[in-house]
């Protein structure tokens, strides 16, 4: 096990090896985000606000598609099916979170979407919410990830972010006409925040915005064959006590002062490994990457591996980057030669896609897919009239190409097609 993370010397470039369970953390630095900057590889076209919507009955945010533990999206007898947090369109859209719920979708061209309704019977899910997940498809049995939030019974509470991550598993049934499912009785929390590597709620209270631990990402990896789960984290701590460090900070310009409030902000992407195939027992691992002092929030982490190489994704807002450091609403992205490693920025700065200025809030929960396509919801667009339109369905997915450290928008495609 490497100690610590020396810096290969130019001459011999190497670069060092990690398994899941080293305690090495890749590092997003002030030096990385002070390079952030738009062009048109990165800037996600304007949203029209004449867009289509999927169905009337619900909001839509947060989606995933049904996957097979490599990652790749999966049929069932011809059918797509996605995931995604939903919400009665009665709610107002900004109240969304508080009554989220895990809902289905089915289709036979990939951009068709009929919305079957909740994942879950009533009753049978833990938290008194639920946030975002993803779906293994094993044979027909479907592994159902989510984030139990709030507390067990706690009602409508928009005060209550206890998050933890849970399982629930059931069977996918399809005909001709329509996909349902069974099962999802047997729910079971899988991973909690332990306070040593990833904050606990009770740790968080002093903190400006809410922290993490949610959002699971399964996977196997195909170099250990393990099973794993991604998710967001905080790092471990009392709010207000990390202290910024060198390697944190990086090289930056001359003369970058970090103001003291930075150490408020230490969002990481977590790891958690399954004991074996049957996925009853997990064990949370160091993070593999953070962001202290940077960012508060890497929501949704995700993983694309091709070539060898290993593909790390967030989403994050403008919002929520440290003082002093400024961004935008969309993906970003990191490069590594293993599941563990010396992750790099993607373009320097690790922005892949970020809405336009003059629409900050158009798009979001971006998720790239191992084709090098993304998908995203519609969140709030500015229409010609000075006002605003509430998406809460599917943006158009856009196209991205992936080539060694860099990312570029070639073009979009239909709304919500996620093949
Ligand atoms: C991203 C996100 C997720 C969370 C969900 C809650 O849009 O904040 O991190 O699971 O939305 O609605």
């Amino acid at each position: 096990t490497p100690a610590s993370a020396a810096p290969a010397a130019p001459s011999k470039p190497q670069t060092p090896q990690y398994s899941a369970d080293d305690d090495y953390t890749a590092v997003w630095s002030r030096a990385d985000a002070l390079k952030l900057k738009q062009d048109k590889t990165n800037t996600a076209p304007r949203v029209s606000p004449d867009f289509p919507v999927i169905t009337d009955k619900v909001w839509q945010w947060d989606t995933w598609p049904l996957t097979k533990l490599d990652t790749k999206t999966a049929t069932y007898r011809g059918w797509h099916v996605i995931f995604a947090l939903t919400a009665p369109r009665s709610v107002p859209f900004g109240d969304r979170h508080w009554y989220a719920k895990i809902g289905y979708y089915y289709s036979r061209d990939a951009k068709s979407w009929k919305y079957g309704g909740d994942l879950f019977q009533p009753g049978t899910a833990f938290g008194s919410r639920q946030w975002a997940g993803s779906a293994a498809l094993v044979g027909d049995k479907v592994y159902s990830f989510y984030t139990a939030s709030g507390h067990d019974n706690g009602g409508v509470n928009p005060n209550d972010p206890l998050q933890r991550l849970a399982l629930a598993t059931g069977r996918i049934h399809a005909d001709t006409t329509h996909v349902w499912f069974t099962g999802f009785q047997d729910h079971r929390i899988i991973a909690q925040a332990d306070g040593k590597l990833y904050q606990t709620l009770e740790q968080s209270q002093q903190g400006p915005i809410i922290y993490a631990f949610r959002d699971p990402f399964v996977f196997r990896d195909p170099r250990d064959r393990k099973v794993h789960l991604l998710f967001e984290g905080n790092t471990a701590g009392v709010a207000g006590t990390y202290q910024c460090t060198k390697r944190d900070i990086g090289d930056v310009p001359y003369g970058h002062q970090v103001p003291d409030n930075a150490k408020y902000y230490t969002g990481n992407i977590g790891l958690a490994t399954a004991d074996g195939d049957s996925m009853d027992h997990w064990k949370l691992q160091p993070p593999l990457l953070s962001a202290n002092c940077v960012n508060q929030q890497t929501e949704r982490p995700h993983l694309v591996i091709r070539d060898g190489k290993y593909y790390l994704f967030t989403i994050s807002h403008k919002f929520t980057f440290a003082p002093g450091l400024s961004g935008w609403d969309g993906v970003y992205g990191f490069v590594g030669p293993a599941l563990r490693g010396d992750y790099q920025p993607l373009n320097g700065s690790a922005l892949v896609l970020g809405n336009p200025e003059d629409a900050p809030t158009q798009q979001y929960s971006h998720y790239v897919m191992p084709n090098g396509l993304v998908e995203s919801f519609i969140d709030t667009v500015p229409t010609a009239d000075g006002g605003t339109r509430f998406g809460g369905t599917l943006a158009r997915t856009l196209v991205l190409s992936l080539r060694g450290n860099r990312t570029r928008l070639t073009h979009q495609l239909d709304y919500g097609f996620i093949p």
